[in-house]
């Protein structure tokens, strides 16, 4: 007998298709009501999930007595209790390595546009202010040459720092527990503490997991330890940098500028945050180009078949779970 798949989201028809080959699929249809009430009632006969964007752990998965696997569509895994799906030897698989290049484009054009005030300036120029010749109001900062510092050099954060490095000529420091000594001779990037990196980068970029260690990793003092001219750019997780803090900073001048692409609540429908013109404010879309996210979608199609086949999934989060 087929098992049965809860597709709850970023999977499309064909992908639906693909599933169907192999299992039933259960997908949530908005037009027939309460999606969580459709994925509640799904629970029970589901042996494998697929989907992005839910929490998930012991008090939403009571009820998923036959659940074998959770494929996540996406990187980034702090949406799921992993010691609750350990405990209940349950496998969780993510989607590295495919959304690595176009996740640092989105890092690196963050670090453009709030240094070039591209966002800001193209609002202006529609609201047709460019009444003359522009002046140090409209002017932004350098890029080419200057200090890119790394907070997390794991595969998105070296691949930001190569486009620095190879592309602008900016000189790569890096904060994080572990020596990434391949990527020191690559880039010529040095290791430092954070306070280090906090002084002298001219951009700081968030690339860190989620984690009971990272979260407010930036805060008050250290926004107050980056240079006033400096950037802060998070792709990582809202979460790691106490927003309130950081909309203080930027309102006060204690650095020059933000370009955030992920929040500590999303959907984010309002905020201080978009009062402020040296705040560049994208919808958490990292990873989101067509050819990403189908790969993504892929990826994680293959890790749930695998998995609820028998075979080890390529991209198991908690290895100790398979037998
Ligand atoms: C990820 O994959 O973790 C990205 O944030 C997109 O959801």
């Amino acid at each position: 007998m087929k098992k049965t798949v809860l597709a709850f989201s970023r999977i499309t028809a064909p992908m639906v298709e693909r599933l169907q080959q192999d299992f039933n699929v259960i997908v949530p249809n908005p037009k027939l009501g309460d999606i969580a009430a459709q994925f509640n009632d799904a629970l029970p006969e589901a042996h494998g999930l697929i989907g992005v964007g839910r929490k998930l752990g012991r008090a939403q998965l009571e009820n998923a007595a036959k659940l074998e696997v959770v494929s996540s569509v996406s990187v980034g895994y702090d949406n799921y209790d992993l010691a609750y799906f350990n405990e209940r030897g349950l496998a969780l698989t993510n989607t590295p390595d495919v959304l690595t290049e176009s996740t640092a484009d989105l890092g690196f054009a963050l670090i453009m546009s709030a240094a070039r005030r591209t966002a800001e300036l193209d609002a202006w120029t529609k609201a047709g202010q460019w009444q003359a010749t522009v002046g140090p109001a409209q002017f932004g900062s350098d890029v080419f040459g200057k200090t890119l510092g790394i907070v997390g050099l794991g595969n998105i954060g070296a691949a930001i720092a190569r486009r620095g490095r190879f592309g602008f000529n900016m000189p790569v420091i890096y904060a994080g527990n572990s020596r990434k000594e391949a990527l020191e001779q690559e880039l010529g990037a040095r290791h430092v503490s954070l306070e280090q990196l906090l002084a002298e980068a001219d951009f700081v970029c968030l690339v860190v997991p989620l984690s009971a260690q990272t979260k407010h990793l930036i805060g008050a003092e250290q926004l107050r330890q980056m240079k006033r001219s400096a950037f802060l750019i998070n792709i990582s997780r809202g979460p790691v940098v106490d927003e309130a803090a950081l909309v203080e900073a930027l309102q006060n001048g204690v650095i020059r500028g933000a370009g955030l692409d992920v929040y500590e609540k999303e959907p984010l429908t309002e905020s201080p945050l978009f009062a402020l013109s040296n705040a560049v404010t994208l919808p958490h879309v990292g990873s989101a180009t067509a050819e990403t996210r189908e790969a993504m979608a892929n990826r994680a199609i293959d890790n749930l078949r695998a998995a609820l086949l028998g075979e080890r999934p390529r991209d198991l989060v908690n290895p100790q779970v398979w037998k």
